[in-house]
């Protein structure tokens, strides 16, 4: 898959940009704060709909303006056709075709990248959010019916928690109409779990044959994707929902008294070792970057192996870290 051209109006640094590329590999050469970095976010932005920078879509308007535009031609084997998104205080409005997608899931993978970032180390390092939201954006993207199926799940998380927060420690507290809304949550838990560890799994598979390779037959990789409760045992996946449900009963005035949702995919967490000890705490700078480096790497093997075609690479600055045998 490559991307054929660029155009950008209003968005962050640059105000009208048209960019041709070619085959193969493009350098951008420039001091700091040229907008290296804005290029590639904007090219990202094409791919899942959003920044790998910030959550907030306003800031990528360019400032004094009112409307951030994106555009690109992407070219597959078999056909051509151009990207559009749009941003502005109303919101995002994503074109295929010249046609607009009601939804974005309909509009995400149409162009498929992989990006190199410095913030990457983040996915070892940081808070589990931030894994989360990696997984959900990879996932996404080679799958967008996961997409849908993660609204959902948001959208009836918010539901139970409201209800747990409105009600919790109220006597109008319907046990019936509580179960049922349960009953929803967990099956819907369930199918984010299935895509999700289903995800891990390759990208477990594929990743630990790179890292050993990067790092000269030095660093065992394992990752493992982690329930939020150890009595949710993920293997067992045709047990889950009665284990939620066990989990649950066996929880509720907790989750009455703190007006939240307790256990499911929203407080998932993803974990790397190396050679069995945890990669957060033991990992070396390297050694953790090298990490980040062996996932990208499986992903790509990933997109290809799902889609058929290698996706559009993305590097921003991200071999600095590494010793020559890494780099
Ligand atoms: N919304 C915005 N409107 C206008 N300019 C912006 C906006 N957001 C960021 N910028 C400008 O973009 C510049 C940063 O660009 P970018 O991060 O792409 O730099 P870079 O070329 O990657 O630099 P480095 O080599 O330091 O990584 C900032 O200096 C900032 O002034
Ligand atoms: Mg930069």
């Amino acid at each position: 898959m490559k991307l054929k051209s660029i155009h950008l109006s209003h968005y962050r640094n640059y105000s009208n940009l048209q960019l041709e590329l070619n085959d193969g590999l493009t350098i951008l050469v420039g001091n700091n704060a040229q907008g290296k970095t804005n290029l590639l976010e904007a090219i990202f932005l094409l791919s899942v709909t959003k920044s790998h920078r910030t959550n907030h879509d306003q800031e990528l308007i360019q400032w004094g303006q009112d409307f951030a535009l994106v555009e690109g031609q992407v070219q597959t084997e078999n056909y051509s056709y151009p990207l559009s998104l749009q941003i502005s205080s109303k919101g995002k409005q994503a074109k295929f075709n010249y046609i607009d997608q009601a939804k974005l899931s309909s509009f995400i993978g149409k162009l498929n990248v992989i990006l190199f970032a410095p913030e990457d180390l983040q996915i070892i390092k940081g808070a589990p959010g931030l894994r989360r939201k990696f997984i959900d954006t990879e996932l996404g993207q080679s799958h967008p019916v996961y997409l849908q199926e993660l609204l959902t799940y948001h959208r009836l998380l918010k539901q139970r928690n409201r209800y747990l927060k409105d009600y919790g420690r109220s006597t109008k507290f319907d046990d019936l109409y509580f179960e049922v809304l349960s009953q929803q949550f967990i099956e819907q838990a369930v199918k984010v779990i299935g895509y999700r560890t289903k995800f891990v799994q390759d990208l477990a598979r594929l990743a630990q044959e790179i890292q050993e390779e990067l790092s000269g037959q030095k660093d065992q990789l394992t990752i493992s994707y982690d329930a939020s409760h150890s009595r949710l045992n993920y293997q067992e996946i045709d047990q889950l929902a009665q284990a939620f449900t066990d989990l649950f009963a066996a929880n509720q005035q907790r989750e009455k008294d703190q007006g939240v949702t307790l256990y499911g995919p929203h407080r998932d967490d993803l974990s790397f070792y190396l050679d069995g000890k945890p990669a957060q705490f033991f990992g070396s700078q390297g050694q953790q970057r090298t990490i980040v480096l062996s996932l990208k790497l499986a992903e790509i093997e990933l997109i290809k192996e799902l889609k058929g075609h290698y996706p559009v690479l993305l590097l921003d600055d991200v071999l600095s870290e590494l010793d020559a045998h890494r780099q």
